[in-house]
């Protein structure tokens, strides 16, 4: 069996950005609550979880240099899917002119490094090229009214395209995890609103991605020193600076966009690493550890080798 390794990337976010100071002006809060607490200063929000989906595909096909029809498998992390039949996946595959097989994967804000972790085990054989999005439309499961949450969840997409290898590729070792007994602290009824308890999603956080990013890069063999950048989900800035103290990776190494994006759940990922290569802060042979959790609860970590 092969390997991957990351040939392109791509990010959509929607136009309509929504500052700290908008939420100001209709909820109980301020900005400097919100800028101290999560470390967002603002979100975007608007579209469909399809319409970004696409935007972001587009731009990592672009980048990798491949036609939709060079595309031989789509998965499509997401947990605001736009309808409840069919899959997500559909609509995009449609609208992006791919021939080929797919599916969602819901494992909420770990969704992405699952969907990583799933493509790169099917990247195999006849299976080539595979094109992973991470898409959300929180804005939608959001209830506007509730301060606790609105100034936390958003839109985006972000896309990553895999390429087969020989050898074992670039993928070095993973870690994925599931708790259900801990659902009622972090969920959304169908048709209903995010419910949260952040206090004890925060506490859970922290520990879930230190366990998690230190087993995979033990899986590895690498150690945090050899990280040249940690990509977590970018959920709220103090959880990333208490995993990062704990696993002695310093800010300096750590992509971080939440405060220009919030949390946009299976899409964060993505979109920290696109900034960041985008930035010129990665060359070919770095080590990346990615990391995330999410409602389950949910966690996963991966450390990518960077070849692009
Ligand atoms: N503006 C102003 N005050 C707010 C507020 C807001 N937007 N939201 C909550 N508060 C209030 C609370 O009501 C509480 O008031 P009280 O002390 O009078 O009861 C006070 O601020 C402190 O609330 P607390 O929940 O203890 O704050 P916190 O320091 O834990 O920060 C979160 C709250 C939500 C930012 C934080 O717990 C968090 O980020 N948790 C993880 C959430 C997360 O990452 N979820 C997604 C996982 S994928």
């Amino acid at each position: 069996m092969g390997g991957i390794r990351i040939v392109g990337w791509g990010t959509a976010l929607p136009d309509k950005v929504i500052t700290n100071a908008d939420l100001e002006a209709r909820l109980d809060t301020t900005d400097e609550w919100i800028t101290e607490r999560s470390g967002i200063r603002e979100r975007r929000v608007g579209g469909t979880t399809t319409e970004l989906a696409v935007g972001a595909g587009r731009a990592a096909l672009a980048k990798a240099g491949l036609e939709p029809t060079n595309v031989d498998l789509l998965v499509l992390a997401t947990t605001t899917p736009d309808q409840a039949v069919p899959a997500t996946s559909a609509a995009v595959s449609h609208e992006l002119g791919l021939h080929c097989g797919g599916f969602d994967l819901n494992a909420a804000c770990a969704g992405f490094v699952y969907s990583l972790v799933a493509a790169s085990g099917m990247a195999t054989g006849h299976i080539r090229n595979v094109l992973l999005i991470g898409s959300e439309t929180l804005s939608r499961v959001t209830d506007w009214e509730d301060r606790s949450t609105a100034v936390l969840f958003a839109d985006g997409a972000g896309a990553v395209v895999l390429q087969a290898v020989e050898g074992p590729g670039d993928l070095l070792g993973w870690d994925l995890g599931l708790d259900g007994s801990l659902r009622p602290i972090l969920y959304a009824d169908l048709g209903g609103f995010i419910v949260m308890e952040g206090r004890e999603v925060f506490r859970r956080a922290v520990r879930a991605t230190v366990e998690s990013a230190t087993q995979a890069l033990r899986r590895s063999g690498v150690s945090a020193d050899e990280i040249a950048l940690f990509v977590p989900h970018q959920a709220n800035i103090r959880i990333i600076d208490a995993a990062g103290q704990r696993l002695g990776i310093p800010r300096e190494r750590t992509a971080v966009v939440l405060d220009r994006t919030g949390n946009t759940s299976s899409a964060s990922i993505p979109l920290a690493l696109a900034d960041a290569a985008d930035a010129g802060r990665l060359s070919p042979g770095d080590l990346v550890l990615l990391s995330g959790f999410g409602a389950g609860m949910t966690w996963a970590s991966a450390v990518v080798r960077w070849s692009a």
